[in-house]
């Protein structure tokens, strides 16, 4: 069987395009009941329930495998929680599925086709999880001390000659004494003693699993992984569940392998992620995914691909996109957009609703999200302050959720974390309404931004 590199554990898979998600960091569902019903607010969603129940449908037509060739489009006013459902409904779809976001004028790059950027962004969607057995040391993190020595290389400094790291399990402890390169890594996934871990016997790989439930802390709402201490012995045989997407192995095997000297190490550096994806190459990839899949080594994870501003494509991204539609191997699509009627980019005269082509349209089952009342504002402002470990003062909250009514969901959000500087730059540890009052004089909302330039036509003479 032909081989194809799998990147290994330690190298950034996709989700290095998470950061996109961060701000909805507290959705963690649609939360709906087993009957399928909005709960008034669930799983960090609050309101629109509406749409939300109407993404449950999806979800199990998804399940069910009735949704193929079909796609879903969220539409409504900017801040109004598209992309939130289109979050949450990848969180409804399993664990670990591939969430892969992207802008629709994303694909006007001056180095790739239109059509290469869809292409990839679908791949990118979907996950293959694959088991391996393998070597390692495991337990929880007990003690974790780099020795130093003097650095033979220069007279002043140390380095780190070895570290010890203790790994205790249900059975037993061990005290490891390993490389620095391995000290480097436990650095970089910033591993602290309380830490659950595995190390790699072969390649030194180390994985941070979570952190010991003997840490939990009662907070509902936290990123904190709580695990288990581990069963058996600290070495023994694990099997591995790897997760990358079918976009990884494209890039990992079309960049220049082997050879470990500086010039090849620099060309996969420069060039990565923008080396040549050709159609070949990606039906050898499918070729081996499958002989893989068959073996029961690795299972395809079908995930979502979610295209905002869908309006931004072009008239032949639209016609590449119902064809990708069609593919067999095809995610779960999910557009947005905030127009209404529209000229469809890259025709003269189609003007048509969210100015995509209604042959698309077609496909498409469309959700409209609403706008929130004050209340709905608040509660989801409240969310975020929580999750971003933010104090609120007497009134802030009421005083957010009228700037959120004025301007947006979003603008109200975004409030938050500047207000919080104000408050700490004051010494305070908790905003207070004062330091919102401070922000509105510092900055201004959209739509007073736009009273201030005035009909007299704007800063350069008129051409704004
Ligand atoms: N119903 C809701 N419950 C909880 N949080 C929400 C809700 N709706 C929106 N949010 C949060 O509000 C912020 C803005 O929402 P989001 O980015 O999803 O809006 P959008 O409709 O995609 O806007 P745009 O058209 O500008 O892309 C996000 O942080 C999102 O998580
Ligand atoms: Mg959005």
């Amino acid at each position: 069987m032909k081989t194809t590199t799998v990147p290994s554990t330690s190298a950034p898979p996709s989700t290095a395009r998470s950061s996109r998600v961060a701000p909805h960091s507290h959705i963690k569902g649609l939360g709906l009941t087993p009957e399928g019903l909005a709960l008034p607010d669930g799983a960090g969603f609050v309101g629109q329930t509406n749409a939300r129940e109407a993404c449950g449908v999806v979800v199990e037509l998804v399940k069910s495998r009735k949704f193929s060739g079909r796609a879903l489009l969220l539409v409504g006013a900017p801040g109004t929680g598209k992309t939130a459902l289109a979050l949450a409904v990848s969180h409804e779809l399993g664990v670990k599925v591939p969430f892969c976001p992207m802008v629709g004028s994303e694909v006007y790059s001056t180095e790739v086709k239109k059509t290469e950027v869809l292409a990839e962004a679908f791949r990118r969607a979907i996950g293959l999880r694959i088991k391996e057995t393998k070597e390692v040391y495991e337990g929880e993190v007990t003690e974790l001390t780099p020795a130093e020595a003097e650095n033979p290389l220069s007279g002043y400094g140390k380095t780190v000659s070895h570290v010890i790291v203790g790994l205790k399990t249900v059975k037993g402890t061990k005290q490891l004494r390993l490389d620095p390169t391995i000290y480097e890594a436990m650095l970089k996934e910033k591993i602290v003693v309380g830490d659950v871990i595995y190390i790699e016997a072969n390649t030194g790989a180390v994985k941070r699993v979570g952190r010991s439930d003997a840490y939990a802390s009662s907070y509902d709402l936290e990123s904190e992984t709580y695990v288990p201490l581990p069963k058996g012995d600290v070495h023994k045989r694990k099997e591995l569940v790897q997760d990358v997407t079918l976009g990884d192995l494209d890039a990992a095997n079309a960049r220049p392998q082997g050879g470990q000297d500086i010039m090849s190490v620099m060309g996969s550096l420069i060039k990565s992620g923008r080396t040549e994806v050709t159609e070949k190459l990606r039906k050898e990839v499918n070729k081996v995914v499958k002989g893989y899949v068959d073996q029961g080594v690795a299972e395809v994870v079908p995930g979502v691909v979610f295209i905002d501003e869908v309006h931004m494509l072009d008239i032949e991204c639209f016609t590449y996109l119902n064809a990708l539609l069609e593919s067999p191997m095809a995610p779960t699509v999910i557009l947005a957009t905030n127009r209404g009627n529209a000229i469809v980019r890259g025709t003269t005269d189609v003007v048509s609703p969210h100015g995509v082509p209604v042959d698309l349209l077609d496909r498409c089952l469309i959700v409209k999200t609403d706008t929130y009342n004050r209340e709905q504002i608040a509660k989801v402002v409240q969310l975020r302050a929580n999750v971003e470990g933010l104090k609120l003062g007497p009134g802030v909250l009421e005083r957010l959720a009228e700037e959120g009514e004025r301007g947006s969901m979003r603008y109200a959000i975004q409030l938050l974390t500047p207000a919080s500087i104000l408050s700490g730059l004051a010494g305070r540890n908790q905003i207070e309404v004062d330091d919102i009052g401070e922000m509105n004089e510092l900055f201004l909302d959209a739509k007073a931004s736009a009273r201030n330039i005035g009909s007299d036509g704007g800063f350069d003479g008129g051409r704004m």
